[in-house]
């Protein structure tokens, strides 16, 4: 897929912008703070409806600004998609696709596809598991939209459980018993939906596995072994990888000293990169609240913001505006289809069916798991079993790259995951806009040539440099310059 619209409306540091954007290579160069970060953290948020540089979105409004809107035209194949968001710091975001409101702004997640390549990804592998619990669900959205819902579920679920935790906590600390009837409720609930989640991680880290290890190879010019593993907090939860080294083996810890399992925990720092709650529930949780009926606060006639281009370059009305995978346009069944627009899914029955035993499986583990932390939880009101408190391990070299890997090994790594996501997208058929801010400052000329290479065979490659030697020739295309907020074609 690829963009060919996207327009500005007080997003970060422009009052107003239009760029029209054509399939390939594109470069944005200029100087530091001219605004390149800010076209592609636009972009990225009509994927994630999140940025990869902040947890809340009112940084992402101009200063000064009420609110922000963020429009884009999406062509996938003979189809096409305008999506408009409305971001309003402190309410819900408001989205219209194809200029019908939706009801839900999450049910927009995951419509366009993208990898986002920038350098916080440093974190992915030297920071806290909430960045890589992110970095799998963003993957997940990435392929299959309905995931969105999922998480958003069970962010839900985990909230109000827990908050069920606090009080039960409080009123045994009264000491009367509190009630602990309604806590069974949210256990199923949570075992439920914290297994659909758990079952498409632990597939998605099998089928990551192989796909890390070629891109590392690839991209640091080296053969050394990398894995992954997915450590969960639920006991007997199949493990993909198992026997990678984890970071508590190698060091001699404990699971409970990891701030990973039943041990101390609620530091800010395994709290997710996203929304902060108290259990550092996935970071998608941000749009689980939707967005008002549209006739309760915005009537459907009543624009949330002029269509991309309403002028010469609306969109061809001939082009049917068909919306793959996005239930909520059409008023579907969000259960239903995944959002890769009939191509065939993730899967078939087979793979359904099994996912269904797997997932009665895990439920049953994480009832399990909750079951015998069930007095360490009210003492702390924390939900202390569940995907929210996993963990991808990265390793190199037979060692944990969290805590052993160079700078530069970190990167390649961070570079690989990110290459692995791509090649996954592109093997479902759901060919992903790749967005690389910045990243070839941080390379030597070898390891920016082998990149180049190998995100060229992108559809669509939008690239920001401070310097326009950086992007390697590999990489030769379309050309603007960013200065002052303004973005002029110069090549
Ligand atoms: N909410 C905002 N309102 C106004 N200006 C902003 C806002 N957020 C960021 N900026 C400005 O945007 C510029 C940074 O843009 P950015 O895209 O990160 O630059 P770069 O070209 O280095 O990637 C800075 O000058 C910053 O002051
Ligand atoms: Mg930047």
């Amino acid at each position: 897929m690829h963009l060919t619209h996207l327009s500005l409306t007080d997003f970060r540091s422009y009052p107003r912008l239009d760029l029209l954007l054509e399939p390939g290579v594109t470069a944005f160069v200029g100087a530091n703070g001219q605004g390149k970060t800010n076209l592609i953290e636009a972009i990225g948020f009509v994927a994630t409806l999140g940025s990869h540089r902040v947890a809340n979105d009112a940084p992402l409004v101009r200063e000064g600004c009420a609110e922000a809107v963020v429009r884009s035209r999406i062509v996938r194949g003979d189809r096409a998609a305008l999506v408009e968001i409305q971001i309003m710091p402190g309410k819900a975001n408001r989205v219209r696709l194809n200029r019908a409101p939706l009801q839900r702004a999450r049910d927009v997640a995951g419509l366009l596809a993208t990898v986002l390549f920038a350098p916080e990804d440093l974190a992915l592998v030297k920071g806290d598991p909430a960045e890589r619990r992110r970095f799998l669900d963003e993957l997940l959205v990435a392929r299959s939209p309905r995931m969105a819902a999922v998480q958003a579920d069970y962010d839900r679920v985990l909230k109000q459980r827990s908050a069920l935790l606090r009080t039960a906590g409080a009123a045994r600390r009264a000491g009367s018993r509190g009630d602990l009837r309604t806590l069974e409720v949210w256990d199923r609930h949570l075992a439920d939906h914290g297994a659909e989640l758990l079952a498409a991680r632990l597939a998605l880290v099998e089928e990551l596995r192989p796909r890390v290890c070629s891109a590392y190879a690839a991209v640091a010019g080296e053969d050394s072994p990398t894995d992954l593993a997915y450590r969960s907090s639920v006991p007997d939860a199949p493990r993909p990888g198992a026997d990678a080294p984890d970071e508590a083996t190698a060091t001699g810890l404990t699971r409970g000293d990891t701030g990973n399992g039943t041990g101390h925990h609620d530091t800010a720092s395994d709290r997710p990169a996203g929304n902060d709650t108290a259990d550092g529930s996935s970071a998608t949780s941000s749009a689980s609240s939707g967005i008002p009926a549209p006739d309760a606060a915005a009537p459907r006639d009543t624009p949330v913001a002029p269509a991309v281009g309403a002028g010469a370059d609306a969109p061809n009305d001939a082009t049917p505006e068909v919306v793959p995978g996005v239930p909520g346009a059409a008023g579907a069944d969000r259960t239903g289809g995944d959002g890769t627009g009939g191509a065939g899914g993730v899967g078939g029955a087979a793979r359904r069916a099994a996912a269904a035993s797997t997932r009665a499986g895990l439920a049953e583990a994480i009832l399990a798991g909750l079951a015998e932390v069930r007095s360490q939880e009210i003492e702390r009101g924390v939900t202390l079993v569940g995907p929210h408190r996993d963990d991808l391990l990265l390793s190199l070299k037979g060692r944990p790259a969290r805590g052993y890997a160079s700078h530069g090994e970190s990167w390649s790594l961070a570079l690989a995951l990110r290459l692995a996501s791509f090649e996954l997208l592109r093997a479902d058929d759901r060919e992903p806009v790749l967005l690389l801010d910045d990243v070839f400052a941080e390379l030597d000329a070898r390891r920016r040539a082998r990149l180049g290479t190998l995100v060229a065979q992108a559809e669509q490659v939008l690239v920001t440099a401070a310097v326009g030697a950086d992007v390697p020739a590999e990489l030769a295309g379309t050309r603007f310059e960013v200065a002052a907020g303004e973005v002029r074609r110069v090549g």
